[in-house]
């Protein structure tokens, strides 16, 4: 075995529900897998060289922030002034300005200049504990800026202490060059981007905007049928600002996860629960645009659909990369208990990505990546904003101190 923490009070959350709590506990490691995890006098620890005596701190599964839009140049500070002023997101969206600014910014920076600015947002998140991110393109929407930005977040993922997960986002706004024929650019989406993204393995899924002021129903469904044709998962912006039906779409092509979700009916509901598709929550994005339509958080619950809950982080929606705000404001703003803020941010965070037997929980084959805090109950996670709660990570195993002061 490489490592041993012992004096582990363990949020396993490795199990259909609650908690999960095992006081008391070790959790041993080798090759960066989890090979034993439970009561201490079950486990001999004598001659493992590598033992961290835990006191009794709190551990989680490392948290994963599923859908983020890490990657981008530029910012949109002047647009939040205009909103301010009174101007709508969408009426700033046609005007040229929202994601297409973020795209000209984007495209005129260099790789170098993309990755150290995603690598700076990203230490924000890495001090909450998180480690797994996903990462999607979307502002550079040619075959050249959507490949450098994919690039970017693999070469993030590079780094000893995040796993990455990368999503192609071409078909997130419609570029200038193709503004009389948006059939036009999803043809090329499926004919050129698409295969290119596969070919050189930059891709883990395939994501689309599907709305007024990103694309219709038919146009998402023909890009997720070229994703599949390579092999690719799938997964949406779905119902954010008006139910297209997109969410039971991408649902029945078996999609990963649906995101944002805000005008999702019982029907798309049912859809969900009945395809095994992810709903994955933004508050984020649900705060900063002061919309009002909540989602269906009790139709969700009661169909037993998983709830995941990321940040979104992007320059338009959701410039807050911090995922405990984003637990704290699913409870304030969403009515969400901590617990399921906890799921959200790790076990059903991981199923939308697709790693639900891989990552999100404490239990034995799980990859080791652990969250070790200095709090003494996990709801404090979802309660507390801004203090340094963190005592270190584990990211496959190997161990990344936060904290060296005693707390
Ligand atoms: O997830 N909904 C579309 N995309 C982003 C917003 C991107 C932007 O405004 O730059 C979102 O909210
Ligand atoms: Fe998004």
């Amino acid at each position: 075995m490489d490592r041993v923490l012992t004096n582990v009070n363990m949020v396993t959350l490795a199990g259909d529900d609650g908690y999960q709590v095992i006081n008391d506990a070790m959790i041993g490691i080798q090759d960066g897998v989890i090979v034993y995890a439970g009561h201490k006098e079950h486990f001999d620890c004598h001659g493992h060289p590598d033992v961290m005596d835990c006191q009794g701190a709190l551990v989680t599964p490392g948290l994963i922030d599923c859908h983020t839009h890490l990657v981008f140049a530029g910012n949109r500070a002047s647009e939040f002034e205009q909103r301010l002023n009174g101007v709508p997101y969408e009426q700033i969206a046609k005007a040229g300005g929202g994601i297409l600014s973020t795209v000209r910014a984007t495209r005129e920076a260099s790789e170098e200049t993309l990755f150290r600015l995603a690598s700076e947002r990203l230490h924000g998140l890495k001090n909450e504990g998180v480690t797994t991110v996903e990462i999607k393109s979307g502002y550079g929407l040619t075959l050249d800026d959507e490949l450098k930005m994919l690039r970017v977040a693999r070469r993030i993922g590079e780094m000893p202490d995040i796993n990455v997960s990368t999503t192609l986002l071409a078909a997130h706004a419609l570029p200038p060059e193709y503004s009389d024929d948006p059939d036009r650019y999803i043809q090329f989406i499926c004919d050129e981007i698409l295969p290119a993204a596969a070919q050189e393995n930059l891709a883990d899924a395939v994501d689309v905007f599907c709305e007024g002021i990103g694309f219709s129903t038919q146009q998402c469904q023909r890009v997720f049928h070229a994703a599949q044709k390579h092999g690719l998962a799938i997964k949406g912006h779905t119902e954010q600002l008006s139910n297209l039906g997109g969410s039971t779409m991408a649902a029945r092509m078996g999609a990963l996860s649906v995101d944002h979700i805000e005008y999702l009916d019982n029907e798309g509901v049912a859809a969900l629960a009945a395809c095994g598709t992810v709903a994955t929550l933004l508050p984020g994005a649900f705060y900063f645009l002061r919309e009002n339509q909540m989602p269906p958080i009790d139709q969700l619950r009661e169909l037993n659909v998983p709830m995941a809950i990321a940040t979104d982080f992007n320059p338009g929606t959701s410039p807050i990369a911090s995922i405990r705000t984003m637990m704290n404001m699913a409870c304030t703003l969403f009515r969400m208990t901590p617990q399921e803020c906890l799921q959200g941010v790790t076990t059903n965070a991981a199923q939308a990505l697709g790693m639900g037997g891989l990552r999100g929980q404490i239990r034995e084959g799980m990859q080791a990546d652990l969250a070790i805090w200095t709090v003494s109950h996990p709801a404090e996670l979802s309660y507390r904003i801004g203090v340094p709660d963190l005592k270190a990570r584990v990211v496959n195993g190997e161990l990344f101190i936060h904290q060296h002061s005693e707390r």
